[in-house]
């Protein structure tokens, strides 16, 4: 159980580059970051692509003035020169820009926290984790959902044997709001994403099912995809070559099958990430819009429901509570759960203390890596027209 304690000794040096006043992305992470005012401190940053913009956000955080810079190269080389520099600095902008931000706070000797997806290729993931090895940093990635405690506890049931051996994997992660072509009045946040220049090789795969891979892998880590088809469509016609909508199929190397949905055209939805594995015994069930809940569904039986902050759940899962049961936690939790986690994974870095990090579940490089690896695969299958290939 959580209750803001400090579990490292001090809290780290933390700044921002982007999520700046007009991001959709940049409250998530400064909610997660400043929960416990234990583990992160703001203490600079460069927030947006406008420097006066930035400055006077970052004034208005209550960052000092002199520390809010004008961009990120500025930020990196002032801060160095400070005995009370910063130490870890989360990254917060377009997609396109994360590669070579992220190189250059590697090479400034920061702890980087950075936005999916993480890179546009996967020698770019590897080459920057041969770099942090180097550096001796941790590059954390923010799959904010998977803070979701209760993932922890499908982990634990999964690994326990209460579904039995894994059997289909059934997964959505869609939207509607981009159902409509919205023209001219589009937002700059839509706009970069349907760009392949600044978004990536695809939108709603990168945007929206890397997270939800990611938290399969997480609750089934043993589970490895040999193969994938995946068929991704343009509906509104303008934001081709990049999908507003994919279908996934997967063959696992235990042989199990399974799909993902991933959309942002699902009209009307407002509730479209889930996730159900059904096994040999029994189907568990997740879904955002009830994140404080899981549904265990054993055949010949009673429909369960287990509810967050209970004492029948797993240790691990239990471990991240806040409030305890009977109250809601949220997707604000769940950040502050996965901020929790990169803090405790950089104070291990730093004093060398790798069982710390062996035992550690969070979002590291790897899981950055995966997802890039997920969008390369699915793409290459879409683009060879919707053919099966083995997942490289
Ligand atoms: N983890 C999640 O749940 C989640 C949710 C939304 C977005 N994202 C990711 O977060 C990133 C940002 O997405 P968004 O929707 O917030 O974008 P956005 O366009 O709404 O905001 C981008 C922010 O970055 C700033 N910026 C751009 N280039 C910059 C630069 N070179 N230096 C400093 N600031 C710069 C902009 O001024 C703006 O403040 C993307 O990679 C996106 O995929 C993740």
């Amino acid at each position: 159980m959580l209750n803001g304690e400090r579990i490292i000794s001090k809290p780290l040096r933390w700044a921002m580059v982007g999520g700046g006043r007009l991001s959709q992305v940049g409250y998530k992470h400064r909610i997660g970051a400043l929960r416990d005012n234990t583990a992160f401190q703001l203490t600079a940053g460069a927030f947006d692509i406008d420097a006066e913009r930035g400055k006077d956000f970052g004034v208005n955080l209550g960052v000092d003035e002199e520390r809010c810079y004008p961009d990120y190269q500025t930020m990196f080389a002032e801060e160095a020169k400070r005995e009370d520099g910063i130490e870890v600095v989360s990254i917060a902008t377009p997609n396109g820009t994360h590669y070579e931000i992220c190189k250059a706070a590697l090479e400034a000797d920061l702890h980087v926290i950075c936005e999916k997806p993480l890179f546009f290729t996967s020698e770019e993931g590897y080459e920057i984790k041969a770099l942090a090895e180097k550096k001796g940093k941790i590059v954390g990635v923010t799959y904010g959902f998977s803070g979701n405690q209760m993932l922890l506890q499908m982990r634990a049931m999964i690994e326990q044997g209460k579904v039995g051996d894994i059997r289909v994997v059934d997964l959505q992660y869609t939207h509607g709001f981009c159902a409509a072509d919205e023209g001219e009045n589009i937002s700059a946040a839509q706009k970069w994403r349907v760009d392949p220049a600044i978004a990536g090789p695809s939108f709603v795969l990168g945007d929206l099912s890397t997270h939800t891979y990611y938290m399969s892998q997480l609750i089934m880590p043993q589970m490895k995809i040999k193969e994938l088809l995946c068929d991704r469509q343009s509906f509104v016609g303008s934001r081709a070559p990049l999908e507003d909508n994919a279908h996934v199929l997967m063959h696992y190397e235990n042989g199990a099958v399974g799909t993902m949905w991933t959309s942002s055209i699902n009209a009307g939805c407002m509730d479209g990430h889930r996730i159900r594995i059904v096994g040999s015994k029994a189907s568990i069930e997740w879904w955002d819009s009830k994140p404080n809940e899981l549904t265990y569904e054993v055949q010949g039986e009673p429909i369960q429901t287990l509810v967050r902050g209970m004492p029948y759940l797993d240790g691990a899962c239990s471990a991240d509570e806040r409030l305890g049961a009977l109250h809601s936690e949220g997707l604000s939790d769940a950040w502050a759960n996965i901020y929790l986690k990169f803090a405790v994974a950089i104070d291990a870095k730093n004093r060398e203390d790798q069982e710390t990090l062996n035992n550690l579940v969070y979002p590291d490089i790897d899981a950055g890596i995966e997802g890039i690896r997920w969008i390369e695969n699915c793409v290459r299958s879409a683009d060879q027209g919707s053919v099966w290939v083995e997942f490289k």
